[in-house]
């Protein structure tokens, strides 16, 4: 009998790839007979129940995905890394805290591709979510950070929120034309540029040449192989696709809630499986 429920709260939530990813997990440990996983879709304004009815009814925690990333911020208490990124995507009932696995999986994925941080320059592109949580990540491993968007004024707003949330100071907004001087050795694309359905946009402005020698870390795993990270490889650089970050910070959560070291193997091959099961059905 299933004594331990876990899943993703979100609107909507039918494409989420995390229930597959860590019933694989469990099925691998055998643990399946104990633990599931599932999707609960929550309309937006009745937000509150995506915390209190699956507590109720005896939940041990829960990842949270959009809309809801910040309004979660207020059902729990929220750890440094949730505080500093300002957004929770991973709960724990048990101690009611809230913390956000994506900067752990970020770094731990570009760790496991053996990529240098620290006292690394890094050019990080976006200024969304998902840029916060590589710019922490990022200056917590001692890495000198720059960040481009295409609306400066979002990037020195995010600047700004990681400056009251976090104390980073010294990371600068810059245009990618100014950048390439600087020569980075590792270019982090936390765009949604590149993402099915628009698989033919790329965030690097044509005309501007591509850092020589930069390794590409590109957020987006689908395609498996953005417009990006083709333009990196055609300059001779290297290219390293999102979906470890993907794994990895599932297999986060899944430490939380489980205590047990997650089968990062299995659910990286599901999301493998399960994603080109899908482009072929499409
Ligand atoms: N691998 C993983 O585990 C993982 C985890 C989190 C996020 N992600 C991915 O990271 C991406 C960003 O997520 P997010 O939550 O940060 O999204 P978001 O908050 O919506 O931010 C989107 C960012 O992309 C920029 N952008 C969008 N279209 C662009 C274009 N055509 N050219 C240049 N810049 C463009 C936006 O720039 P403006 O400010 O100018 O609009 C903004 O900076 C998504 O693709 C998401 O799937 C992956």
């Amino acid at each position: 009998m299933v004594q331990n429920r876990v899943g993703v709260v979100g609107f909507p939530i039918e494409h989420s790839l995390s229930p597959v990813m860590h019933n694989a997990a469990f099925k691998a440990l055998g643990m399946d007979g104990e633990w599931l996983y599932d999707a609960m879709a929550i309309p937006p304004d009745i937000a509150d129940y995506a915390v209190k009815e699956p507590q109720r009814h005896g939940y041990i925690g829960l990842n949270v995905t959009i809309p809801f990333k910040q309004k979660a911020l207020e059902w729990a208490r929220p750890d440094e890394i949730a505080r500093a990124v300002g957004a929770v995507n991973t709960l724990d009932f048990r101690d009611d805290t809230g913390t956000n696995t994506d900067v752990d999986g970020f770094i731990g994925d570009l760790q496991a591709h053996d990529v240098a941080i620290t006292g690394e320059k890094v050019l990080v592109l976006g200024a969304g979510g998902a840029a916060r949580a590589a710019v922490y990540g990022l200056v917590r491993e001692g890495a000198e950070v720059v960040v481009v968007n295409r609306t400066m004024e979002r990037a020195s707003n995010m600047l700004f929120q990681l400056t009251i949330s976090a104390g980073i100071q010294g990371v600068k907004a810059l245009t990618l034309d100014e950048v390439v001087d600087w020569k980075p050795s590792l270019i982090v694309n936390s765009t949604s540029a590149g993402m099915y359905p628009q698989v033919d946009s790329s965030p690097w402005i044509t005309g501007v040449p591509i850092p020589q020698g930069a390794t590409l870390y590109d957020m987006v795993y689908t395609p498996a192989k953005t417009k990006l990270m083709q333009q990196v490889e055609s300059a001779g650089g290297r290219a390293i696709g999102g979906l470890g970050m993907l794994a990895r910070q599932g297999a986060e959560a899944f430490k939380i809630w489980t205590g047990v070291e997650p089968p990062i193997d299995v659910m990286l091959n599901t999301l493998r499986t399960e994603l080109s099961k899908r482009e072929s059905q499409e």
